[in-house]
């Protein structure tokens, strides 16, 4: 049994918070994922938030206010290529690495991204 969820142990609530902040601060610099998202990622950023706490084993903040997450249903309307895939989970890392996230909690977390971001690819790389 767990003592703890990878919630707890990544710090919760404080270590989300700028997790997504530095995730999206490079979304919004980078020239392949920015397109796709809205300019203003406040909400964006706050829904990640929500999902990441509950994917994480929190409070169900998420569902609470959105509903069943269905992401691949969510993810429809924009084209997410195996290119932009990659940068995704490349820009995680990098944010991974500038909040000083590491150990068994970021393999964990990482892991569990990189399934949900192949899952999440609804388009060829050359249909962009
Ligand atoms: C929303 C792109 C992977 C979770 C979005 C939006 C875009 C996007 C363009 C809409 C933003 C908005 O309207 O606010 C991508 C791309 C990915 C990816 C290119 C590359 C694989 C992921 C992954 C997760 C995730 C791996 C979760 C671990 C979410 C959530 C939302 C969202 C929770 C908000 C859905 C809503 O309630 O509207 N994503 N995403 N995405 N994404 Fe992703």
């Amino acid at each position: 049994m767990m003592q703890q969820s990878p919630y707890e142990l990544l710090g919760g609530e404080k270590t989300l918070r700028r997790l997504v902040a530095a995730f999206y601060a490079r979304v919004a610099k980078d020239p392949l994922l920015s397109p796709i998202f809205p300019k203003d990622l406040a909400l964006t950023e706050q829904k990640q938030f929500m999902f990441l706490t509950q994917f994480l084993g929190g409070e169900t903040l998420y569902s609470n206010e959105y509903g069943h997450p269905m992401l691949r249903a969510r993810h429809m309307p924009f084209q997410v290529t195996p290119k932009r895939a990659e940068r995704w989970l490349l820009l995680m890392q990098e944010a991974m690495d500038e909040i000083g996230m590491d150990g068994h909690g970021r393999e964990y977390m990482y892991e569990r991204l990189t399934q949900v971001a192949h899952h999440m690819v609804n388009a060829a790389d050359d249909e962009t």
